[in-house]
């Protein structure tokens, strides 16, 4: 394997995890290996993998080479000792929460303003199996050490960049105050991406991404990855063996692939976003635009500091000034460049309505709480030229509004 010791992100993510021989050759860039079993001459060594005691393959529900290739360059790219990878990003959140120890009569805290599933996998599910969940917004540090004072929660949860309203969590403070009350910090890192941020070296337990978005990158695989300490890895491993919520050879090829360009996509990305908030921020038809980039932005100041100054992230938020559903849908369907699909993260620039397809399953009131109008759109931006993305929502404003 390359010796990626020193190196920089941008060398690490073209490299890590890649070239484990398989035999007496190396391959450079890791084979898909579909297959189901894995002989060996003896089954000394197929008893000793199943034990954990040596490394290997023994099923695919339990590990496979090119899932183990992804797992290791995410592992290097996060900065963490051990990943875990899975078959989507909430089958990720699922088990984290489940190794966090997560069980009914335990006690979470997590971010209001988080992606519609993660909100209604919390507030709903596990609520429903018999754990007591509390929402808080997490920028306002007070009132999540009075949650957690009062719940003694097993479990922190946010989203270092929030969906869909760009909040930034304070990680540093927020991993701090979990460590003071005895509860495990779970940061989704999926906005940020690790190339504009490592949560784990800030403190906190287990890092998530939802790979579909800006590790795959290009719009075609569905993936998910907790990193995390070896014997937190462990809890997994032993938990989605019971799941059996395995990413696939094919699928894990095409994320690995998808680490090489993060950096490029990503510097990309946010150079795109920069640009676009700032001129939705001057249209007259737009009310409001969420971005950490823009200087108003309450944790603008906070995101320079925890993104040390790389860029604020590809996706931002905007309302159309007096916009209901049908005029939301009017623009994004007059959009020409821009597609409008239910994803982000892509290099594709792309735009959702929030309250009708990413936080659906909110019922109105809980989206009103959170701050979610039918006047809100997403966009992620893409790696296309920042001038021709503005000149299509210039033209779908003026053809739809
Ligand atoms: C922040 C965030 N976390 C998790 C998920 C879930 O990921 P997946 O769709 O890969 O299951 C999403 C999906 O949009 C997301 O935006």
């Amino acid at each position: 394997m390359t010796d990626l010791h020193n190196k920089s992100f941008s060398t690490r993510a073209v490299h890590a995890g890649e070239r484990v021989p398989p035999g007496d050759y190396v391959p450079v860039a890791t084979p898909i290996h579909p297959t189901v079993g894995y002989l060996y001459d003896s089954l000394d060594d197929l008893d000793a993998i199943f034990a954990t005691t040596r490394e290997g393959y023994v099923y695919p529900r339990y590990g496979s080479p090119t899932v183990s290739a992804f797992e290791a360059a995410v592992a290097n790219l996060e900065g963490g000792e051990a990943a875990f990878a899975f078959a989507s990003g909430m089958a990720a959140i699922h088990v984290a929460l489940l190794a966090a120890g997560v069980r009914a009569g335990s006690s979470v805290v997590a971010a209001l303003d988080l992606y519609g599933a993660t909100y209604t996998l919390l507030n709903r599910l596990f609520a429903e199996l018999g754990a007591t969940v509390r929402l808080v917004d997490v920028t306002d540090l007070a009132a999540v050490e009075a949650a957690v004072a009062e719940t003694r929660p097993l479990a922190l949860m946010a989203e270092t960049i929030s969906n869909p309203l760009l909040k930034v969590a304070d990680v540093p403070a927020l991993s701090e105050l979990a460590r003071r009350y005895g509860a495990q910090f779970l940061i989704d890192n999926t906005f940020a991406s690790p190339y504009l941020f490592n949560p784990l070296a800030e403190g906190a337990d287990y890092v998530i991404h939802s790979a579909t978005k800006y590790i795959g990158g290009h719009g075609d695989v569905m993936a998910g990855i907790v990193v995390t300490s070896a014997e937190n890895r462990r809890k997994l491993y032993e938990l989605n063996k019971l799941v059996g919520s395995v990413l696939g050879p094919f699928e894990a090829w095409l994320a690995l692939r998808g680490c090489k360009t993060l950096p490029l996509r990503v510097r990309q990305q946010c150079a795109n976003a920069a640009h676009v908030a700032q001129w939705l921020a001057a249209h007259p038809r737009v009310a409001r635009v969420n971005y950490p980039g823009l200087p108003v932005h309450p944790q603008h100041e906070l995101a320079r500091h925890l993104f040390g100054g790389q860029g604020f992230g590809g996706v931002l938020s905007f309302e159309i000034a007096g916009a209901d559903k049908a005029k939301v849908f009017r623009f994004m369907e007059a959009l020409e460049l821009c597609l409008p699909a239910t994803t982000l993260g892509d290099i594709y620039t792309l735009v959702l309505h929030p309250a009708t397809s990413s936080h659906r399953s909110l019922a109105l009131e809980e989206r009103a709480r959170v701050g979610i109008g039918e006047g809100l759109v997403r966009l992620s931006a893409g790696i296309e030229d920042a001038a021709d993305i503005i000149a299509d929502l210039d033209q779908a404003l003026a053809r739809a509004i």
